[in-house]
């Protein structure tokens, strides 16, 4: 790894992955976040970035646009030659996502299937596309959920596709080790972001409901998660791979 790292972050314009990429950039990590439909909250994270004295570049990506990986790759590739005179990037976190309920009896192929590409389909190929990119001794961290531990009704679907990410994140751990990469999955219980309309965030008793279900007491706000995805990539923490992090205040213990 080149002593100033770069990290990918997917869905980096909002939520979660806005929030990982400011943690990395305060730790000294240089960021490229990409953006679906939002390029003024990716020009707005670029610029914060950009405050803290680190480098950032906002590229647009539809994780779900499989056959158009190939040109996101070299859009990266061209991304690093010309701000970081480099043809690799150090940790990817794959973030992007939505959430759809999946009721039993009501759910449509067409939700099972935007779950799908968004949740497991997308992770899996962004991230084939992008591995002759990572540096060897690089790591990558993927977005899963409490939902995988605890049953939530209604959540079948995406749940199940989570659980297929933290599978296949052992599965990366174990075929890129030789590579010197570590590659964990991070778990995060309720957190207040735009995500499902924002009902965690701005629903005062949905809000109450899920704090009492929480040993420290409330839910999680965006800087919980991107702190521990930024001390998952700090340097020392290389050798935890293959793991399933819960973050989530204890929720539902
Ligand atoms: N918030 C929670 O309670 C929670 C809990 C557990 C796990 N998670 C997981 O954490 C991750 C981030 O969630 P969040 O709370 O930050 O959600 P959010 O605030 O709704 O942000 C979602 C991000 O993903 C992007 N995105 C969605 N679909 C995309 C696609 N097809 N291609 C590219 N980008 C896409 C969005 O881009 P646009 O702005 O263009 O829509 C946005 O940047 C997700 O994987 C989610 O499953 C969240």
């Amino acid at each position: 790894m080149s002593p100033q790292t770069i990290a990918l972050i997917t869905g980096g314009n909002r939520g979660l992955g806005r929030a990982t990429a400011l943690a990395l950039a305060e730790a000294g990590t240089d960021v490229i976040v990409t953006y679906r439909s939002h390029q003024e909250e990716a020009a707005a994270v670029v610029d914060a970035v950009t405050a803290l004295g680190r480098r950032a570049v906002a590229l647009e990506l539809d994780t779900t646009a499989f056959d158009t990986f190939p040109a996101f790759a070299a859009a990266v590739r061209d991304a690093l030659g010309a701000t970081w005179d480099r043809d690799t990037f150090d940790f990817l976190v794959n973030n992007a996502g939505v959430a759809a309920a999946s009721p039993l009896g009501e759910t449509t192929p067409d939700v099972f299937d935007l779950l799908t590409d968004v949740h497991f389909k997308g992770v899996f190929f962004l991230t084939q596309a992008l591995l002759p990119l990572l540096a060897d001794g690089g790591r990558i961290v993927n977005l899963s959920t409490g939902l995988t531990r605890f049953v939530s009704e209604g959540w079948s679907v995406y749940a199940s596709l989570k659980s297929a990410v933290e599978t296949y994140t052992r599965y990366l751990a174990k075929e890129l080790g030789g590579r010197g990469i570590s590659v964990n999955a991070v778990a995060p219980g309720p957190v207040g972001t735009d995500f499902g309309g924002g009902g965690i965030r701005d629903d005062e008793e949905f809000r109450a409901l899920l704090a009492g279900q929480t040993a420290l007491g409330r839910v999680g706000v965006p800087e919980d998660i991107g702190a521990v995805i930024a001390a998952l990539l700090a340097p020392g923490t290389g050798w935890i791979t293959a793991q399933r992090i819960e973050v989530s205040g204890g929720s539902l213990l």
